[in-house]
């Protein structure tokens, strides 16, 4: 199991990569949104100039045609066909697939992404996409079962022996990634906010306060001690 970053932020991540668990970088429109007075190419490479890792950008222009979109992707991903990941929607008349497909053909590294349905994955995962975005707290806001879709889907990736990567994006508490966790996604992408408070807990703090005073005990007892003459 691996940790991304669901961010575009420089400074979160800059705050993150000493942890030393951050193999991967997403990002989406809403992503970009929050990142004021800069320039999309100078962001992209700025954060893959301080991590050496796959960067997922999505597509945007989803009202052109089908070439607009795979020249998009192919413009993205000429700026670093190592890293560059591109998210390609799964859109509901399965325009997503053929596209992953030429992508995938292309030898261009894809992300098929906003998905809620383990039909999704299967058919993201059967046209070539190196991952496959499921969306855990949008499913659930759906009415659907993240853990269910998720642990299904890496069943059916399993047993077709495809290579698909599972990541789960959309997470909103430390409880969501232990359950990604556990049902068996391959990533999760945890925001900043969220990743921040998977260390603590309460009876954590109080246990180290515990120890930290018996310590103190502890050394207090040992200076009492009275040094040992010893008499030739
Ligand atoms: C990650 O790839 C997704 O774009 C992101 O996690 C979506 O999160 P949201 O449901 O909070 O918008």
């Amino acid at each position: 199991m691996e940790i991304f970053l669901d961010t575009a932020s420089i400074k979160e991540i800059k705050e993150y990569l000493p942890w030393g668990i951050i193999r991967g970088v997403t990002t989406n429109q809403k992503i970009f949104s929050n990142e004021k007075g800069i320039n999309f190419r100078d962001r992209v490479q700025e954060i893959l100039s301080i991590i050496d890792a796959p960067l997922s950008i999505e597509v945007t222009k989803t009202g052109e045609s089908d070439q607009a979109l795979i020249d998009e992707a192919k413009e993205y991903s000429n700026w670093n066909p190592k890293n560059i990941v591109i998210k390609i929607p799964m859109f509901g008349n399965g325009r997503g697939i053929s596209l992953t497909r030429r992508l995938h053909e292309e030898e261009i590294k894809t992300n098929v992404t906003c998905l809620m349905t383990t039909n999704q994955v299967l058919l993201a995962a059967l046209s070539g996409a190196t991952y496959a975005s499921i969306f855990f707290c949008r499913v659930r806001d759906a009415g659907g079962d993240p853990v269910k879709v998720i642990a299904d889907s890496k069943r059916i990736i399993e047993e077709s022996r495809l290579p698909t990567k599972i990541i789960v994006g959309s997470i909103r508490s430390p409880d969501d990634v232990a359950q990604a966790a556990v049902a068996g996604a391959h990533i999760i992408t945890i925001t900043p906010k969220v990743l921040s408070q998977m260390p603590f807990h309460q009876k954590t703090e109080d246990t180290i306060k515990e120890f930290d005073q018996a310590w103190v005990e502890f050394k207090q007892s040992e200076a009492r001690l009275q040094p040992q003459i010893v008499i030739a």
